[in-house]
């Protein structure tokens, strides 16, 4: 889908309120994740440690199973960001969680200044993996 400006500004402002609640305390590296879902809602998810380093969540899973678990359906775009300078992408396994919910899902990946940048989420993952 192609985002409106507005559509965009207003994903990056929920993914960064979503970092501001992350769980971080082992790698103080804070993410915020922001999902806009057809119907025009917007789910914050952020990341989620835990002791047990491989229980950690990341933000855009956190959201996308927040954003499910209350009933929405059909993912339009996820905003991601983070309080470094380097507008991130979603790790491996995020991007595969993705790829279900669409194969054309637009990903704005922004940084701590609010610079960013948009990837389809087949340009993040090509040749995925479907069933
Ligand atoms: N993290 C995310 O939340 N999303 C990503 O796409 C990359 C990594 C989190 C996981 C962990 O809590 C921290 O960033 C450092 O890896």
């Amino acid at each position: 889908m192609t985002l409106t400006d507005a559509q965009i500004q207003s994903l990056k402002s929920e993914a960064k309120a979503a970092m501001e609640q992350a769980h971080a305390p082992y790698s103080n590296f804070t993410v915020g994740a922001a999902i806009l879902m057809e119907g025009g809602t917007i789910i914050r998810g952020a990341n989620i440690e835990n002791a047990s380093f491989g229980a950690t969540i990341c933000a855009e899973r956190s959201a996308i199973a927040s954003a499910l678990s209350q009933g929405h359906r059909g993912i339009k775009a996820i905003a991601v960001t983070n309080a470094t300078d380097t507008k991130i992408t979603p790790c491996g396994i995020c991007r595969q969680v993705i790829y279900e919910y669409g194969t054309d899902i637009p990903i704005i990946c922004s940084n701590q200044s609010g610079e960013h940048m948009i990837h389809s989420i087949s340009d993040l993952l090509p040749h995925a993996f479907t069933l």
